[in-house]
């Protein structure tokens, strides 16, 4: 067997995966430093290695912060406006754009390849919709991680926050804007426990 040190091939592929592993864990440690639901971004990095068997590099990196600009809250538009819209496109490129934004500074500090960042952020700017295989294979590892995660916090901010109508719009829009056949099947379980766990609630 080659070892890698007698191969300039295998020693280059080893040292990309070492680099490549040492900014996934500092993203990793910077999102579980300053986000309360860091847990819902670790699983979307989690499905996207179940639905596809050699994600990128900055597929993965996309799946750990997609959301982040959620951590800060200046300059943040109210959360929740009446008469919500969860496909709302303009709020969904808002969020999208300012996640973006916080992961560019993130990444620039740790001395990241342009390149790298450039993709990373062309990935969270597509994650509410999709819009090409990697962009899409994000979406629907973020639906699988929301119904999977966030759903006991969203039935918790009824009816303070929100209707359980507008819950319940929000669920079927994870679980519908999901486009592979692989990924909706393993959403399937998830969904349902969701919709069951709504219907429990007064409202
Ligand atoms: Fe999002
Ligand atoms: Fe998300």
């Amino acid at each position: 067997m080659e070892l890698a040190s007698e191969s300039p091939v295998l020693w280059a592929f080893y040292v990309r995966i070492v680099v490549m592993n040492k900014l996934y864990q500092k993203t990793k440690a910077w999102v579980e430093k300053i986000y309360f639901n860091a847990d819902h971004l670790i699983r979307t990095a989690y499905w996207i290695r179940e639905l596809t068997p050699k994600p990128s590099e900055a597929l993965l990196i996309a799946a750990l912060t997609h959301d982040i600009e959620r951590v800060f809250k200046e300059g943040r538009k109210p959360s929740v406006s009446k008469m919500r819209k969860w496909d709302d496109q303009k709020e969904n490129q808002w969020h999208s754009e300012r996640s973006a934004k916080f992961v560019k500074d993130f990444l620039k500090k740790e001395n990241t390849k342009t390149d790298l960042i450039e993709e990373v952020l062309r990935l969270i700017n597509h994650h509410e919709e999709g819009g090409w295989d990697e962009a899409d294979l994000l979406r629907d590892a973020d639906s699988l991680s929301f119904l999977e995660i966030n759903v006991p916090f969203f039935i918790s901010r009824i009816p303070k926050e929100l209707s359980k109508k507008e819950v319940k719009e929000k669920f079927n829009y994870m679980f519908m804007r999901i486009g592979s056949k692989k990924a909706r099947e393993i959403a399937k379980p998830f969904y349902k426990k969701a919709m069951f766990d709504l219907n429990k609630v007064e409202g």
